[in-house]
């Protein structure tokens, strides 16, 4: 079966559908199962038992995504600091919590990461300190630097409320609870796949270097290969796979500082081997996801090309990678060129990620 690569984006198709003709009528059950379409160089989107995807679950999820009744004074949203014209990542180097607060530690004032393929993901936040999508929703709700507020508080307006008693009763055959709630937005984020840029269509043409211009395909050669004439760098080795971060969830110090005031994976371990080591972020759409690193402290990607090329700040524990990275002015160019082929268009005009009214 072949689906032109939009189509791929589009469609949540139901299980029962799969073997189905494509041109077959969409009409799914709202509750019925569905999975998530992703082109063949994506690994299949593992969807937790505990909470089947449906697309009444992922209507209900950017619902209340774009709902700003989950914060206590009820003016912010998950989306304001998540907008999905920046793939969902904040264009402010810190997000502002309720009553324009920040955090009174540095590692509760970090940049917000963007938010797509993040049902891949093995863990969350920059410390990794979060497993799942659906517990880390109570912590934005309840952050006194974010939502500020009480999930008992959500639940009870929500249960208040005109509409959503009913939607989430036909949604999940079940009343609004925690459990329901954290289901519905998890679903909606689990739905946010994005895999219709440049790079994609060069992998669905069987890897033709035609698709790219001749700065980008240096700039391929130069992220991937490590022989690329003299100078090497070394990027796919920590931002490697379909993703372009690290599959399997693992902290680095990319040598961002001598000093770090956050101490990143540390704050987890207490483990002195993991200060300054962060989670390695997807550098797809990073056309969209200004400023950068977990403190958004590097404002433009010539910006972080120039830190690499510098091969980053002593410290003991910058991963041994960092040093080893050779680039002149011209190769920094070319691999921003590359970076540019990552973005996806579709992704951030979608109207499917966007608010309904
Ligand atoms: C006040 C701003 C703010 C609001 C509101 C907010 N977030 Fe975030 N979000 C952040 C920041 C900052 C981080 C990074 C925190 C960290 O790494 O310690 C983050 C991280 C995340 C992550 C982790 C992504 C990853 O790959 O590690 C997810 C998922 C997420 N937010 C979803 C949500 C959802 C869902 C809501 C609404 C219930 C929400 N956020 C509300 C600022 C916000
Ligand atoms: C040793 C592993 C490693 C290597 C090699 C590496 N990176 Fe990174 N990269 C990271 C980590 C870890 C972060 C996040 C660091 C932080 O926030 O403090 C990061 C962050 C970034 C960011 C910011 C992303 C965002 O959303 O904020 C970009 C862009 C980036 N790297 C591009 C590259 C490029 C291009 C190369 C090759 C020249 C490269 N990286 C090589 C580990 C690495």
């Amino acid at each position: 079966m072949f689906l032109p690569m939009k189509r791929y984006l589009i469609f949540l198709m139901p299980l029962w559908l799969l073997a189905c003709e494509v041109d077959s009528p969409l009409v799914a059950p709202t509750r019925e199962p569905v999975t998530l379409a992703v082109p063949a160089h994506f690994p299949q989107a593992p969807i937790p038992a505990s909470n089947v995807l449906t697309e009444a679950k992922i209507k209900l999820g950017k619902q209340l995504f774009f709902d700003p009744i989950l914060s206590k004074d009820q003016t912010l949203s998950c989306a304001s600091c998540h907008p999905p014209e920046n793939a969902f990542a904040d264009p402010r180097a810190f997000s502002l919590g309720v009553g324009g607060v920040s955090g009174d530690e540095p590692s509760k004032r970090r940049n917000a990461p963007a938010l797509f393929n993040v049902v891949y993901h093995q863990n969350f936040f920059w410390d990794g300190s979060n497993p799942s999508l659906e517990t880390q929703i109570l912590f934005p709700i309840e952050s006194p630097f974010e939502m500020a507020n009480k999930v008992d508080t959500v639940l009870k307006r929500l249960r208040a409320h005109p509409e959503y008693p009913r939607l989430f009763w036909q949604t999940f055959q079940d009343s609004i609870s925690a459990k329901t709630l954290t289901d519905a937005i998890a679903s909606f984020e689990r739905s946010l796949i994005s895999a219709g840029s440049k790079f994609d269509q060069f992998m669905a043409s069987g890897m033709d270097s035609t698709v790219f211009t001749a700065a980008e395909w240096r700039g391929y050669k130069l992220f991937f290969l490590e022989s690329a004439g003299n100078n090497h760098a070394e990027c796919f080795h920590c931002h490697g796979g379909f993703n372009f971060d690290d599959p399997e969830g693992r902290f680095r110090n990319n040598g961002l500082y001598s000093f770090y005031q956050d101490f990143g994976r540390y704050n987890v371990t207490g483990n002195p081997l993991d200060v300054g080591k962060f989670k390695v972020p997807s550098l797809r759409n990073i056309e969209y996801t200004a400023p950068y690193m977990h403190d958004g402290s590097l404002e433009t990607l010539e910006e972080v090309l120039a830190h690499y090329a510098s091969g980053g700040k002593p410290h003991p524990n910058r991963d041994i990678l960092i040093g080893n990275i050779q680039m002149t002015e011209e190769e920094q160019r070319d691999i921003i060129a590359f970076l540019m082929t990552l973005s996806d268009p579709d992704f951030v005009n979608n109207p499917a990620h966007r608010p309904e009214d």
